[in-house]
């Protein structure tokens, strides 16, 4: 590949045309801290990252999971972020494996929506309770702060 096909590809490639453009682009990126610990001091992430990696593949969803090392929410185990490099950044905390399928369902939903503004309706209850930060994306900056309609 040369420079010339490299300038001829799209920079931001949708998967779906159907989409309108405020979606976040590929990849959505689920990230599981692995070195959470209960509080008694066992490990919680790596069982964690291995359930949410099964609800991925149950899903066969194009969404990127990966392991992180501590989200800085130590003291609510086990922590989950949901990001894109253009959409929000999402972290919740208090998860438990039990919660790895409505964590890609919230990811898949994610994918969907614009900016990754998952309606509330669209998450599930232990999201709802477990959410800890929810962070606008840098292109969506208007100036009374509001988050998209
Ligand atoms: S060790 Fe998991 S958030 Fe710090």
């Amino acid at each position: 590949m040369d420079r010339n096909d490299f300038d001829q590809q799209d920079p931001d490639p949708r998967p779906d045309e159907s989409l309108p453009a405020s979606v976040p682009g590929d990849p959505v990126v689920v990230s599981v801290c692995v070195t959470c610990k209960a509080s008694e001091g066992a490990l919680t992430g790596p069982a964690m990252f291995d359930a949410i990696l099964l609800a991925k593949r149950e899903r066969d969803t194009a969404v990127h999971v990966r392991r992180v090392q501590c989200l800085s929410v130590c003291k609510r185990p086990t922590t989950v972020a949901v990001s894109s490099s253009d959409g929000y950044t999402f972290l919740f905390g208090d998860l438990q494996p039990e919660g790895a399928r409505a964590v890609m369902s919230f990811a898949e939903s994610y994918r969907k929506s614009s900016y990754g503004l998952v309606p509330w309706r669209e998450r599930a209850d232990i999201l709802r309770k477990g959410m800890v930060a929810r962070l606008p994306p840098v292109r969506w900056s208007p100036e009374d702060g509001s988050a998209p309609k």
